[in-house]
């Protein structure tokens, strides 16, 4: 069975002129247990929207969206909140960190509605998760006084210390230099293994969408299967070939 699955869906939302804007449509994809899913696509292309759709933190305007069979528009808002806290570990593309917070009470905060030894445990579990992200010497930091790279490892060790079913991850790589983002997605992909939790990434690196088993370009509101193969061989094919505006290896596959 789909851990979760989109049937149809489409986004829109009205502009302050009274005019739609239509994000998403017709889209239809499942996202299964142990799932490692990429998706590219340019900037404004509506990728943050479909990964918030797909964590139930934003409902489509229309088709539907169900977590493992149930159908999420059904629920009670306490419900879904619940749902959600359990299974979905988000990194966001802002980070979203609280402000004025140390690095380890941002990554202890989710663990603050778990049951038993998580619940019982939850700071040095927290601890834990920000040394395998490297951060163990900065727990105490507060949060904004960390760099970019340092918050989104923050964020990242955040999303994972519940050990969620779904992680959806927002571009997890965009702050951090290739060797950090290289272990970073190596964590990614190791805890994600350790429970058979689905992972969905959102990037506009090659190398970080070449981890997934399946990939994905949303273009037009649309999402696509995307060959990666071709992509890196057009993306070579640019860099060897360079002239005036010449795509950037990001640019090519999005
Ligand atoms: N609530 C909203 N009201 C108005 N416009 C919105 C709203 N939400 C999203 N949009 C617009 O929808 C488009 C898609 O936004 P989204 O953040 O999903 O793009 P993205 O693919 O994640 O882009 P990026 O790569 O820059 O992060 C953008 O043009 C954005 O301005
Ligand atoms: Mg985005």
């Amino acid at each position: 069975m789909s851990l979760v699955a989109l049937d149809d869906v489409a986004k829109s939302v009205l502009l302050p002129d009274d005019s739609w804007l239509e994000i998403l449509r017709g889209i239809t994809v499942e996202v299964g247990a142990g799932d490692h899913v990429s998706i590219v696509g340019r900037s404004g292309s509506g990728k943050s929207t479909l990964l918030n759709i797909l964590g139930m933190l934003d409902a489509p305007t229309s088709g539907s969206v169900s977590f493992e069979g149930r159908e999420v528009r059904r629920m009670r808002s306490g419900r879904l909140d619940r749902l959600r806290g359990d299974n979905v570990g988000f990194v966001f593309q802002q980070f979203n960190l609280l402000p004025g917070r140390t690095a380890l009470d941002n990554v202890t905060m989710p663990l603050g509605h778990a049951k038993g030894r998580m619940f019982w445990n939850r700071r040095q579990i927290a601890a834990d998760m920000l040394e395998r992200v490297g951060l163990g010497h900065r727990i105490d930091q507060i949060a904004d006084k960390l760099s970019g790279g340092e918050q989104q490892r923050v964020a990242i060790a955040r999303a994972l210390v519940r050990k969620p079913v779904l992680i959806l991850a927002d571009e997890p790589t965009g702050a951090l230099d290739i060797d950090t983002g290289a272990s970073v997605m190596s964590l990614l992909d190791e805890v994600a293994t350790e429970t058979d939790a689905a992972l969905v990434t959102i990037t506009h690196d090659l190398h970080v969408a070449a981890r997934a088993r399946r990939h994905y370009r949303l273009d037009a509101g649309r999402l696509e299967p995307v060959d990666l193969g071709r992509a890196f061989e057009a993306s070579t094919l640019a860099a060897s070939v360079p002239s005036e505006g010449t795509p950037a290896v990001a640019e090519s596959v999005s």
